[in-house]
């Protein structure tokens, strides 16, 4: 992936280290420790882990080291953005301010939400014959309140969104053993603005299921009974 995107307002720098005393764990701890930015954070059914706000640098880095945010081989196709304000869009891209993250994970790696939700198939499923050469990604992605309500999430995930798109040869190279890619989000119905987030970059909602199941921990409180919206679309195909 590209190690850094631009667009008109933002610069996106890719995460390559997790290590402490690095500038990209600074950045995420920030995120990471803000309340507002992490309340739609939950317990993961999947990994059976509390991600809530965190306490510390060391609690943040431990979260990453358990799931690196580069990609290894148990986990290729791994991809974080660092997203940056830039402060002189028209006359200089060195001055920035940190504002948030964008996240891909492939699902066959991390674990697949849908399947521990028991998300239907029918909200989720790929067309059969392009199944096996396709990787699903989850899109996720975490702003600090200062910069809410300004267009940058969307102007962001949009422009990962065309860097998956990307038709060079180290682009291909990236997604490989597969030869299509197909991004996925499964959101808190209450959770409004990432709702509209991905209504704006125009990711296809494929429908609504009223989850049901033993309570997770999200937006604040331990919830049993949740509307997950599912959206997912080719972006390679
Ligand atoms: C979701 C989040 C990333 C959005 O960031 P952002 O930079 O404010 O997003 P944008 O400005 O690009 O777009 C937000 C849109 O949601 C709308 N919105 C904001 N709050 C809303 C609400 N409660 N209900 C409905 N729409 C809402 C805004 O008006 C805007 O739409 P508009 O451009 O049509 O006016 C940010 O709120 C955040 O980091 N939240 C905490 C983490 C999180 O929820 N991550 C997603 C987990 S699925």
């Amino acid at each position: 992936m590209d190690p850094v995107i631009l667009t008109p307002r933002l610069k996106l720098t890719l995460v390559t280290t997790a290590e402490k005393g690095s500038q990209d764990l600074a950045w995420y701890h920030q995120l990471r420790s803000n309340e507002q930015s992490s309340f739609w954070k939950q317990v993961q059914p999947i990994h059976s882990l509390i991600h809530g706000t965190s306490k510390s640098l060391e609690e943040t880095e431990k979260g990453w080291k358990a799931d690196p945010p580069y990609p290894t081989v148990e986990s290729p196709h791994r991809v974080n953005y660092a997203v940056h304000r830039l402060l002189a869009p028209d006359t200089d891209t060195t001055q920035t301010e940190y504002i948030g993250h964008v996240n891909l994970r492939s699902v066959s790696t991390s674990g697949d939400t849908a399947r521990a939700l028991a998300i239907p198939e029918t909200l989720t499923s790929l067309p059969p014959a392009a199944a096996a050469a396709t990787v699903v990604i989850e899109v996720g992605y975490g702003f600090l309140p200062a910069a809410w309500g300004k267009g940058f999430a969307t102007e962001a995930v949009q422009a990962v969104m065309e860097a998956c798109k990307a038709t060079s040869n180290a682009a291909r190279d990236f997604w490989r053993p597969f030869t299509k890619v197909y991004v996925r989000a499964i959101v808190n119905g209450m959770n409004g603005a990432s709702l509209r987030v991905l209504d704006k970059v125009g990711i296809a909602k494929r429908g609504i299921y009223a989850w049901k199941g033993e309570p997770i921990f999200h937006g604040g409180e331990w919830r049993g009974e949740v509307d997950l919206h599912i959206y997912g679309m080719y972006l390679v195909e």
